[in-house]
């Protein structure tokens, strides 16, 4: 058996397994989530914020976070936005249709860490997905955090994505959920602005936070630093670095930033030592 191989199923580390394509749902005009469920071999549940190797035939094999899972099937969702010729054909892929997936990797937003916090989950955009299945499990475990607060930032209404869900945690009165948008019409009446400015007023002690962020790189670096200002631990701040990837498993070195490889020593870090890897420049 190779090293590294699954000891009960002799597979290895970097072969992927097999996943029919259940259901999908258009998020945005070039934002799917797909429901995929394993055909016959199930891989490990992954952790909130940890990410799999999708691969699809004869184009190619990317990282995405996960965005959910399923009804106990071993099911899992990945919201997936048409950027170049893997996400593309992700995107496009049909009911029926089979995907390779390994996985999953990296450590994830570990919310055991955050118990007897206030919980503050802070989304930009597409960062809602990997957040997704944070909130979740903050939900399902509420009694463990003290508050609980959802910001979310988009570029305008029509670019938020899980709408109904945002809703139904906005009329749940054990959450605190703030949504603002870039620009808006007239008829919009949430907030307009960076998220950032909604930092103020989370309702939460500062002092006993832990907060977990995605989203664009700058915007992490705002709300990070604005976060350790009003006095957040910067260990206890927690974000989601994304990097170009190959292997996954830390052999390939293509996702190396200084000391850290982000597929296995991350892609969440806690502030303190992101920080200086977003100075580290890509290879
Ligand atoms: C840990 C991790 C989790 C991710 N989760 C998600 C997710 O949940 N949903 C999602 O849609 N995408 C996610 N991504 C990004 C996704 O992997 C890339 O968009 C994908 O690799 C692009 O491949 P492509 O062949 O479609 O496009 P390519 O032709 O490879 O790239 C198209 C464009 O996207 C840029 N790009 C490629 N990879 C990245 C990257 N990793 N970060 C930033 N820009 C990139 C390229 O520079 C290029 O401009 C994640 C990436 C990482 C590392
Ligand atoms: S992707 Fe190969 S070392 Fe991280």
């Amino acid at each position: 058996m190779p090293a590294d191989s699954d000891e009960s199923t002799g597979r290895g580390p970097m072969t992927p397994v097999l996943y029919r394509v259940e259901a999908r749902h258009q998020e945005l005009a070039d934002t799917v989530t797909i429901r995929i469920a394993p055909v016959t071999e199930r891989l490990t549940d992954p952790e909130p914020g940890q990410f799999e190797m999708l691969l699809a035939f004869g184009v190619g094999e990317i990282p995405i976070s996960i965005s959910g899972l399923g009804d106990g099937g071993g099911e899992l969702e990945h919201t997936i936005r048409s950027v170049g010729a893997v996400t593309k054909a992700l995107c496009t892929s049909a009911v029926g249709d089979l995907i390779g997936v390994r996985g999953p990797y990296g450590v994830g937003w570990d919310l055991d860490r955050a118990t007897g916090h206030d919980l503050l989950i802070v989304a930009g955009g597409l960062g809602l997905a990997p957040l997704r299945p944070a909130m979740l499990e903050a939900l399902a475990n509420r009694h463990r955090f003290g508050r609980l607060v959802l910001l979310v930032g988009a570029r305008d209404p029509g670019s938020l994505m899980f709408v109904e869900e945002l809703e139904r945690w906005r009329g749940r009165f054990d959450i605190d959920v703030a949504v603002t948008v870039d620009a808006a019409p007239p008829s919009w009446r949430g907030d307009v602005g960076v998220v950032t400015k909604l930092l103020s007023r989370a309702p939460v002690n500062f002092g006993n936070t832990t907060a977990v962020v995605c989203g664009p790189e700058v915007m992490m670096r705002f709300v990070a630093a604005g976060l350790a200002d009003r006095g957040v631990p910067p260990g206890q701040i927690r974000l989601s670095m994304e990097r170009n990837m190959r292997c996954a498993i830390g052999h390939c070195g293509h996702c190396q930033l200084g000391p850290e490889f982000v597929c296995k020593d991350g892609p969440v870090f806690p502030w303190d030592r992101m920080e200086k890897l977003m100075l580290v420049r890509e290879r």
